[in-house]
């Protein structure tokens, strides 16, 4: 069933039940995004970029555009004061523990950190939050592919990918704040299908995962 609703003054048709991110995104206006994939279902709702402010029955909230649905006569708005502050504080905290070297960087072509960073008007390294070093290890053993936890965002992209393509490759290891990307069964890189890797690169949004061409 198709509803009609308003985001930042945009009268929009969509299909109910849809995520405001995609509705969003499919009529030109973004909204900075790290971890949604379309099809997953729940949302895994990690990068808390996606804020935005809602407006339904009289009443304002603020939600995840990745995880809340389209609903008839909704008003959203994806740039106010309140919006900006959440996804600046999100954004800070994911670089706070994030090796900045782009010029180096193999993901620096589209990086969806440097998209943002553009996007919000702020610079990579966090003003707020203390920087943690964190020196994990490079897996380089594989010379087509490189896995660097320094780099990552814990998007889960490459791990859902992998499942996608049947077979689980990758996987978050530890918990909390020490939770780093890892091979399953902690592999190395060289011994992972090349196939499954390279499309898992593909979906990683910064220099994480990425194939050395
Ligand atoms: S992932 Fe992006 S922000 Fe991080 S070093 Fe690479 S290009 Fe720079
Ligand atoms: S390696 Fe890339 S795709 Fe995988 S979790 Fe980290 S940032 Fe996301
Ligand atoms: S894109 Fe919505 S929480 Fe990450």
């Amino acid at each position: 069933m198709d509803i009609k609703l308003i985001i930042d003054d945009k009268e929009i048709k969509a299909k109910s039940g849809e995520k405001i991110l995609w509705t969003a995104l499919d009529n030109g206006i973004y909204i900075p995004n790290l971890c949604a994939i379309k099809e997953m279902e729940p949302p895994f709702g990690g990068c808390r970029l996606c804020f935005v402010e809602i407006e339904l029955n009289g009443e304002k909230t603020m939600t995840t555009a990745c995880s809340e649905p389209v609903q008839d006569k909704m008003r959203v708005f994806t740039n106010t004061e309140r919006v900006r502050r959440l996804q600046l504080t999100a954004f800070e905290l994911l670089m706070s523990d994030h090796e900045i070297n782009c010029p180096e960087c193999l993901g620096k072509e589209n990086c969806q950190l440097l998209k943002i960073a553009g996007f919000l008007k702020i610079k990579l390294k966090p003003k707020r939050f203390r920087k943690l070093e964190r020196n994990l290890m490079v897996d380089n053993s594989n010379s087509e592919f490189i896995l660097d936890p320094n780099k990552c965002v814990k998007c889960g992209k490459c791990i859902s990918e992998s499942e996608k393509q049947g077979n689980k490759l990758l996987t978050f290891a530890y918990r909390g704040i020490d939770m780093i990307i890892s091979t399953f069964d902690n592999m190395p890189l060289a011994e992972l299908n090349k196939d499954i890797l390279r499309e898992c690169a593909v979906v990683c949004p910064t220099g994480a995962l990425k194939e050395i061409k």
